[in-house]
């Protein structure tokens, strides 16, 4: 028998530390109706961690980090996957789950770490290393990833380099990842020039700063951060393994050096924690809103499809990285 369905006035008690009361008017309607028309076209909802709290605690039906949005993914029963997060995820569902329909409500929703890099860019890099492993950032078109011999996350990167059981790698697009990880490991990581939009502009000065404003306060930082930022926070890790720490560690303050709408979406399972929140906005994430995912479902839009010869060899190194 089919429950009766949750409504937008019930969902409000979850998010009102978050959503102010004057702001919640104007996502109730889209709210009810996404939920309705979910149910009605067989969808669900795969929410980033950098979702907003209206999307990430209202309507989403699974929610995580890359990682955790890819295992996901390949197994969901539904008609439609609605990917509430950028392109690169949703060609990521689509790899791993090609019978199902997936749709990115808008098409624009890119990522400054995929276009930094191009499938001949990948080509040259073997030529220039000829026989070195080459493992790419999920955060890649499926062209990038297509020519690579192992993707791999945030959130298992160190994990993946290490299963090579090779002297030396080259691991693209982004420099700060492949550096942070270099850090920890004796393989020889060789680099890009890649770089993320929103992590990039954190400094050690900001963690100065704040350790002087806030006396005490736990720093976490995401490896897309530069070096000097990792290695000045308490811990570095995926956007799952931020959420952990705070769950596990739970800090009196904490302060996550990543998109702005982490903090509150962690904030809402995690009332006694204090968050500062110096943070930087996904204008990709950012996006994605209710009423355009109310769309995606209700005109069956964007539909997200893959060359059927990339997709093959794309789909080949999304799939080795999740046995690792
Ligand atoms: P995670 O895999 O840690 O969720 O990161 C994805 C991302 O785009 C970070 O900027
Ligand atoms: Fe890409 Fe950075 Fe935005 Fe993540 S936060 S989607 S890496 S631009």
């Amino acid at each position: 028998m089919i429950g009766a369905l949750p409504t937008a006035a019930s969902l409000y008690e979850r998010v009102r530390r978050v959503i102010p009361p004057i702001e919640w008017p104007a996502f109730a309607d889209d709210i009810d109706a996404i939920l309705a028309l979910k149910r009605e076209r067989n969808a669900v909802i795969l929410a980033h961690n950098y979702q907003t709290p209206e999307i990430f605690h209202c309507v989403a039906d699974i929610v995580g980090d890359s990682l955790a949005l890819a295992r996901k993914a390949m197994t969901v029963e539904a008609d439609v996957i609605v990917v509430a997060g950028v392109h690169f995820m949703a060609e990521t569902a689509k790899l791993l789950n090609p019978g199902k329909t997936v749709l990115i409500p808008d098409l624009a929703a890119g990522c400054s770490l995929a276009d930094s890099i191009t499938a001949e860019d990948v080509r040259l890099m073997r030529q220039r290393y000829p026989g070195v492993p080459v493992i790419t950032y999920v955060n890649t078109s499926a062209a990038v990833k297509a020519e690579s011999d192992i993707c791999c996350t945030s959130g298992n990167a160190l994990a993946v380099v290490k299963s090579l059981n090779a002297p030396r790698v080259i691991m693209l697009p982004d420099e700060y990842l492949a550096r942070n990880i270099a850090a920890q490991t004796k393989v020889e990581i060789i680099a890009w020039k890649g770089r993320c939009e929103v992590h990039e502009r954190f400094t050690a000065a900001d963690i100065r700063e704040l350790r002087g404003a806030h006396p005490g306060v736990t720093v976490l930082a995401h490896p897309e951060c530069p070096p000097e930022v990792v290695a000045k926070a308490d811990f570095a890790g995926s956007t799952a393994a931020m959420s952990d720490y705070v769950g596990r560690h739970k800090p009196a303050r904490v302060v996550l050096m990543t998109e702005c709408s982490m903090s509150d979406n962690v904030a809402v399972e995690h009332p006694d924690v204090d968050f500062v929140r110096p943070c930087n906005l996904c204008p990709h994430m950012k996006r994605i809103t209710l009423r355009n995912i109310r769309s995606a479902i209700e005109e069956n839009r964007h539909i997200v499809t893959i060359d059927p010869r990339v997709a093959e060899r794309a789909r080949w190194a999304v799939e080795r990285m999740l046995f690792v």
